[in-house]
Order: structure tokens, then sequence, then C-alpha cells
């Protein structure tokens, strides 16, 4: 009813809309009195979570995306080798899991059946696994050696959005942690990420209020066939849930690629008129990365690209190559994707829209898929 999408057209738009609180809400109650995490949900020994000397993620669709990014904080922070792998790749493959490994099984509904089958595969094998998960109670949690939830609050519409979100700051918390057991990362280190996490919410709110030339733009790509996604490092699964997103909501043929491997194969797709969305890492910080993306774009638009540049404030140097700049606020490296991921989460809502199509419940798609 339309009182359940709250004033909204669809639940994905209310979805949408309610991400910034998501995000608090993932973080309240996790944090101490000096700054630091305390996540006593938890249940796994800090005596164990010192010990482990890897880590595996599986998870399925979005939340895929969000453990590709995970891996990054995880291996940044911790300096413990992470591995992410698409559940339903897992077992058949025959993955190398002792007693020290610990897997982490991310799923919004905690019912989808690969990551369950992986999680059981991985527990046989004596490693530990974490859930992060959306549903209290559900399947997953339930057969996990321990939880963290995300506090998204429920998911109505098929593609994900608000869950995705909270998958990271889930995960960003999980490494923190990792990081804070094992005294790999510590007191002021962890005090700042959690500060910059902090204030996520708001920029989030930010990119919410200046969507409107977004939404445009979505409405005159309407009858267009393909759209690629180009990004580097956390950019390159944020363009890949671009590409999925799209894919979901506007039946398109959409893909994303690292845009590293632009020469390599993407780059004959190139056509005059193809958009292109480029996620472009911050100048600051990695700056190499940075101006490798920038020449990207400049080769893409040399071929006729309609570029679709989503960079962050103050970023002059694409201004150039950019036929549409969408502007994020400035985050850490790490973080980027809670804000760059919102502007391609409105583009494929609006763009399925504009062509007609049922955006919460897209055709052949189901919320969760627990068959395998
Ligand atoms: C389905 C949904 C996706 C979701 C995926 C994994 O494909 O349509 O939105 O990302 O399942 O679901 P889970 O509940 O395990 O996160």
């Amino acid at each position: 009813s339309a009182a359940e999408k709250g004033g909204y057209d669809y639940f994905m738009l209310k979805e949408i809309a309610e991400q910034p609180k998501a995000v608090a809400d993932t973080l309240l109650g996790r944090i101490d009195a000096n700054g630091l995490l305390t996540l006593d949900e938890v249940r796994i020994p800090d005596s164990v979570l010192r010990e482990v000397d890897k880590v595996v993620i599986v998870a399925c669709g979005t939340a895929y995306h969000a453990a590709m990014i995970a891996k990054l904080a995880i291996e940044h922070w911790t300096r413990i080798p992470c591995e992410t792998e698409l559940a339903s790749e897992f077992r058949y493959r025959d993955p190398i899991l002792d007693q020290r490994t610990l897997v982490i099984a991310i799923s919004q509904s905690g019912e989808t059946m690969d990551t369950l089958m992986a999680l059981r595969h991985a527990r046989e094998q004596g490693a530990k696994v974490l859930a992060v998960c959306n549903t209290n109670g559900s399947t997953i949690p339930r057969e996990s050696d321990a939880v963290l939830y995300t506090h998204a609050g429920p998911e109505v519409a098929v593609a994900s959005t608000k869950a995705f979100l909270t998958q990271l700051v889930a995960c960003y918390l999980v490494a923190l942690y990792l990081g804070q057991v094992r005294g790999t990362k510590w007191g002021d280190e962890i005090r700042s990420v959690i500060r910059e996490l902090s204030d996520i919410a708001a920029a989030v709110d930010t990119v919410l209020e200046t969507m409107e030339p977004v939404r445009e733009l979505a409405r005159s790509l309407a009858d267009k066939n393909t759209v690629l996604f180009l990004g580097r490092h956390v950019g390159y699964p944020v363009a890949l849930e671009g590409a999925l997103k799209l894919k979901e909501l506007a039946y398109m043929h959409a893909e994303g690629f690292a845009a590293g491997e632009l020469k390599h194969g993407p780059i004959a797709l190139i056509e005059k008129d193809l958009p292109v969305v480029v996620v472009v890492p911050s100048p600051r910080g990695r700056s190499v990365l940075h101006d490798k993306i920038v020449s990207n774009i400049q080769e893409i638009r040399a071929r006729g690209a309609r570029t679709i540049v989503i960079a962050e404030e103050g970023d002059e140097a694409v201004v150039p190559y950019a036929d549409h700049l969408i502007r994020i606020p400035a985050t850490p490296t790490l973080l980027q994707p809670l804000v760059a991921t919102v502007p391609l989460q409105v583009f494929a809502c609006e763009l399925a829209t504009a062509r007609g199509n049922e955006v919460d419940q897209p055709r052949n798609l189901a919320k969760s898929v627990t068959v395998e």
C-alpha cells in the first residue's frame, strides 16, 4: 500500500532514501566511550580471532560486491590475506580451509541457498563462520558461529540498496575489529576511521539531495541498449554494482569493468554516444589511480563515448572530459563506495521507470534465491 511505501511510489525509492539512517543505525551501540569497537555480539573469542591466518568472504549478487570491497579494507587494515568467492562456486572447488580460517558469509535475507551451502561446507572443514546479515533469526545466522547484524530494517524491493550500504559498514567494523584484537590497528587510528564512518550518513544525505540531474540523465538514456561502467580499486565493485542494478531494473545490457582492463578488450566496445559511467577515486591519497582513470576517460571520450563521471567534490581534473559530472562528497578512499553507489541506484531506478518496468518486482527475479 501507499502507506507502507512511506509516500514514495516504490519501496526501492523509500529504501534508497532510508540509507543515511540505515548506515547510522548499523554503527549504533558498537562503539564504546573511548571511540573503540565493542562487538560483543560476535561470539567468536578474541583468542580465536587472533589466530586467524586467512579470511574468505562468500556471498551472492549485491552482497558479493560488498564482499569485494570488504576484502580491500580487511587486507589494508589487518594485513590478513583475504579472498572473496561467489557462494555458488565456493564448495565445488574444494577450497582450502581449516581452524584458522575465518569465513564471512554476507546475506541480506539470510536465506540464500548457495551462501548457506558455502557456510555449511566451511564449518565442516573446521573454519569459523561469521554471518553479516539483515534478517534476525534467519537460517544463515542460525547456522553460523556468530553474526553481526546489519540494521537496515526490512528491505522489500528485490534490488538491494540500503542492505548493501549497511553490509559495507558492518564489514568495515569487522575489519577494524580484527585489527583491534590483533593489534594491527590501534587507538587513534581506529578512532579516526570510526569518526569518518560516522560522518558518512550525512554525506549520503548530501548525495540524495543532489540527484535530480541524475534522474534527468537517466530519462534521456531510456532508449539506449547498453551502458558500461568502469572503476578501479574500490570503484571496481561499485562499477559492477551499478551494472547489476541496471540489468536487474532496466533490463539493459550493462557491464562493469576494471578500468585498467580497458585496453584488454572493453575499449573495442566503445562507439559513438555509448554511455560509459566512470567511478573516479579520490585525487587525494591514491593519486596514481586517480590520474590513470582520468586518462581512461580521455581515451574513451576520444573514441566517442558519452562519459558520465562520478567524482569527488573539488576534483577539477575530470571536468574537461566529463559529458555529465556527478559530484559526491570527499571521503577516505576505502569508504568511497558508501557515497559512490547511491547515484547508481537512483540512475537504475529512474531508467526502469522511464522504460515502464516494474521497479520493486523486476521480471524473473526473486528477493531471495532459496534454491541452488
Ligand atoms: C537476489 C536478490 C539480490 C541479492 C542476492 C543475494 O539475487 O535479488 O538483490 O543481492 O539475491 O541475496 P542475499 O539475501 O543473500 O543478500
